[in-house]
């Protein structure tokens, strides 16, 4: 008989993962009401810092991590933006889109999201077609996810991006934030609310900072009660109306592939509340103009305001990549305990 103590088993395969609350790891940021206003500032710092960081130095807080991107809709600056930003902290990241997959053969969120953590992801960043995917990845994978957009539900970075530009604009940058922050500030968004995650989550955060929010739209984009209707929020269907009373106005897309058949006059849609430069010149000339992307050039805005001296468009776009940074990098250590 072999005297020798039975040999070491090696674990494999990382361990079942029991069901939990949400969100279950520190890192996840599944919806803006994950946090805080204080987690909210400590974000808003932290991309200041990182983007004034030495590329070199800032490359190596997340040196060879590995963090998944897992996209089931098309996307070009929310995508890009997290892929950069991963980048700049040193990571190694790897892009699945439901096209060139095993997605497209079948395979469920589950077992993608299993398959990623057995290849080594130790962040998932998730754009789904359904609301709420992202809480099922995290408790399937139990890793840090960060909604990418999940949706008509929420899309917190883009929120907070949102703010940053906001308060670049009319707040000098400022970083700290509290609940009186946005007091005195009337912010419309405009259009297609009802199929909207942007306009969801900048709701659910903007009046926690003492934001007036106007939304405005017709009834067919905008129904009379929406859930996210809430304190600080008021619908006002005339946008002359709203721009008048406007510091910030948050130009959408219609959605069109979440529309299910719903019939728009675009022409009508166009003259109630497209921004024209002459809207904006007349009613709101001070207005800080944002949107956040993709635009289409003549139906939500004419070209002429897209480019415009009040557009903080591309600003939007490239906060992208300094929120996301700060997301990124928490993900990873609020586990570890270390932010
Ligand atoms: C938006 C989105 O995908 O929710 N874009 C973005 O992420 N910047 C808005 C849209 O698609 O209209």
């Amino acid at each position: 008989m072999n005297a020798t103590a039975a040999p070491i088993r090696r674990q494999i395969h990382p361990p079942p993962v029991p069901p939990s609350p949400f969100p279950y790891n520190p890192g996840s940021m599944l919806s803006v009401q994950d946090l805080n206003l204080e987690a909210v500032g400590y974000l808003l710092s932290r991309a200041t810092e990182l983007e004034g960081m030495d590329p070199l130095v800032r490359d190596r807080i997340l040196l060879k991590r590995r963090i998944a991107l897992l996209f089931y809709e098309s996307s070009t600056r929310t995508r890009t933006s997290f892929e950069l930003a991963a980048k700049a902290l040193g990571a190694d990241t790897t892009l699945v889109s439901s096209l060139s997959s095993s997605i497209e053969k079948g395979e469920s969120l589950k077992d993608t999201g299993l398959t990623l953590r057995a290849l080594g992801a130790e962040a998932i960043i998730l754009r789904h077609n359904s609301s709420g995917a992202p809480w099922l990845l995290e408790q399937c994978t139990h890793l840090p996810v960060l909604n990418a957009g999940d949706g008509m539900h929420e899309h917190p970075t883009q929120a907070l991006l949102d703010l940053r530009t906001i308060l670049q604009r009319l707040r000098h940058g400022a970083d700290q934030v509290d609940a009186g922050t946005l007091a005195g500030v009337t912010i419309t968004i405009v259009g297609d609310i009802l199929h909207s995650r942007v306009a969801r989550s900048n709701m659910l955060l903007l009046p926690r900072l003492g934001a007036e929010v106007l939304v405005c739209g017709p009834t067919q984009l905008l129904p009379e009660v929406t859930a996210t209707m809430g304190p600080g929020i008021r619908i006002e269907r005339d946008f002359d109306a709203a721009l008048r009373r406007s510091q910030v106005v948050m130009m959408l897309r219609i959605q069109a592939e979440r529309l299910a058949g719903l019939q728009l006059d675009l022409e009508e849609y166009k003259a109630d509340y497209q921004l024209t430069g002459q809207r904006l010149a007349s009613l709101a000339p001070e207005a800080v103009v944002m949107h956040p992307g993709p635009i289409i050039r003549g139906l939500e805005v004419t070209a002429g305001v897209a480019d415009g001296p009040q557009s903080a468009i591309l600003d939007q776009v490239s906060n992208g990549v300094a929120i996301r940074m700060a997301v990124v990098e928490r993900a990873l250590l609020a586990q570890e305990g270390r932010v």
